[in-house]
């Protein structure tokens, strides 16, 4: 089939707002198989652990650089007490699960086990805190457990289970979805509520939080305006005064909505496209809630934290339906790329995001056999790994000349083509969606402002739209890709049809 060429430029001197390493960041819930079974296996497991804490997990995150890792939810933190967690595992309370399979949590993954799986990862801890059902005085206690020195009473209640120094946790959630499992609140409650909370969380010692509030559900654009009309001076040039310093927005791609998710395997073309036009309203959701904290924070010192994103389709037949348990096929890889675009472009204000989950639940980054144990790393993981020079690196713009390939979907018009790329000192990285199911596309790389001395390019494609790993067959992975050759303009890059491939090049 003929590929169409469509031109893109981009100004290799031109850099823009750095690309926080933060928005590769990961999220672990007590649901389903992610803590229990994916990270946690216990001391006394066949599978490598340290202290409980699956080896082959860790080293495989800690291969696409994981920067932090949100916990203990989404909708189980606004449920979870953290002293239940602490001390003697035997002695530790048990809990009902009520979000998620309705099943008994005995707490023996809490505070200590959490903050040792960071230190393992080399990854910053992100706390999400209880509003919903907890207390100030709680969470107020949580972050002086964690991170305080002296003899104060929490630190001194640490040392009793064994940890003298203080950790370091950067981030901490006000809340999870206050408008629904976090509380059911109004935002304006819920905005008083935040301030209030945020107050007690402290910053100990050299230890300073980075507070983010609960933020909207996908288009809830008043919710953002009214938890940013809730700053009493945005113009207060140390930001730690403020109640918070960022606020969240979750947003979940299905086939066609919360009423039918799809099938994570074994879809049609048409689901092939619905996901995908779903997946690049990102763009629209980031632009619109960043439009509104525009108005009240144009020099953008608010972040804008995506902490729940990826795809949400039917878990697998014969699983349990509150664990959330589904396959990962090239097409969820395409979905985090096209999500990733949109976050490199809107550096300013994204700071962080979360994927949602890590391990064995939503769009995971890796799946793990309950009988075997053994390990896959999905589609979505290769995504992760193509991608890990824009962390930290300086955004690049990638402006189309002409037309992009369009698709119609559902009276709604998909772009089939996705670009981004980024800077970092000799270096550059452009990554490139082909959306389109059949048709390849030629994408003419227009690179100006500096010389480009080498390329190496690397693919991620298969033949079938649903293609995926398993323990015996993981033949969706990264390949080297021949088709990138010099054209008078910088260079041309053939991109099959629904394939997501990476130019890195190196730069005189
Ligand atoms: O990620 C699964 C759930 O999705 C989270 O617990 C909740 O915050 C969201 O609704």
């Amino acid at each position: 089939m003929t590929a169409s060429t469509v031109t893109a430029v981009i100004d290799l001197d031109l850099t823009g707002p750095t690309i926080s390493r933060h928005v590769y960041g990961h999220f672990a819930e007590h649901l389903g198989r992610c803590v229990y079974g994916g990270f946690w296996v216990g001391e006394g497991s066949a599978i490598p652990n340290e202290g409980g804490i699956r080896l082959d997990v860790v080293e495989a995150l800690r291969r696409i650089g994981i920067p932090n890792l949100r916990w203990p939810g989404g909708c189980f933190a606004d449920d979870y007490h953290w002293r239940d967690g602490i001390g003697p595992r035997e002695l530790r309370p048990r809990m009902v699960n009520s979000h998620w399979g309705d099943v008994v949590e005995d707490n023996s993954f809490g505070t200590h086990e959490f903050m040792a799986l960071c230190e393992l990862l080399g990854a910053d801890p992100y706390v999400s805190g209880n509003v919903g059902s907890g207390s100030v005085r709680e969470m107020s206690e949580w972050v002086e457990y964690l991170t305080r020195g002296d003899d104060s009473p929490m630190a001194a209640l640490r040392r009793e289970n064994g940890r003298d120094e203080p950790w370091r946790v950067p981030f901490w959630g006000l809340g999870n979805e206050a408008w629904g499992c976090g509380g059911n609140l109004r935002v304006e409650q819920f905005a008083s509520l935040a301030r209030q909370y945020a107050t007690y969380v402290r910053d100990h010692g050299d230890n300073t939080v980075y507070r983010i509030a609960a933020g909207a559900n996908s288009d809830d654009y008043h919710w953002t305006e009214t938890l940013m009309r809730s700053f009493d001076d945005l113009a207060a040039p140390d930001s730690r005064a403020w109640p918070f310093q960022a606020v969240s927005l979750h947003y979940y791609t299905m086939t066609r909505g919360w009423s039918s998710k799809g099938a994570a395997t074994g879809f049609d073309e048409e689901e092939w496209y619905l996901a995908l036009r779903n997946a690049t309203r990102i763009e629209e959701l980031v632009s619109r809630h960043e439009a509104v904290m525009d108005r009240w924070d144009p020099q953008r010192k608010v972040g804008l934290v995506v902490d729940e994103w990826g795809t949400w389709w039917d878990v697998e037949p014969g699983t349990n339906p509150g664990f959330l348990y589904q396959q990962n096929t090239l097409r969820d890889a395409l979905v985090a790329a096209v999500h990733l675009d949109t976050f490199h472009r809107h550096a300013a204000r994204v700071v962080m995001a979360n994927i949602a989950q890590t391990v064995n639940v939503l769009q995971a980054m890796i799946l793990t056999d309950p009988e075997t144990g053994a390990l896959v790393l999905t589609p979505s993981y290769h995504v992760f790994a193509m991608n890990r020079a824009h962390h930290d690196a300086a955004s690049l713009a990638v402006t189309f000349k002409g037309d992009v390939p369009v698709r119609e979907v559902v009276g709604d018009h998909l772009a089939t083509l996705s670009a981004s790329a980024s800077t970092r000192g000799d270096t550059a990285l452009v990554s490139l969606s082909n959306l389109d199911a059949r048709r390849p596309v030629t994408v003419v790389l227009d690179l100006r402002g500096r010389d480009v001395t080498s390329h190496r390019a690397t693919v991620l494609t298969a033949d079938a739209l649903d293609a995926h790993n398993t323990p015996s067959t993981t033949g969706v992975a990264p390949r080297e890709h021949a088709g990138v050759t010099d054209h008078p303009r910088g260079l041309e890059v053939e991109l099959p049809p629904h394939a997501y491939v990476t130019v890195a090049l190196d730069l005189a």
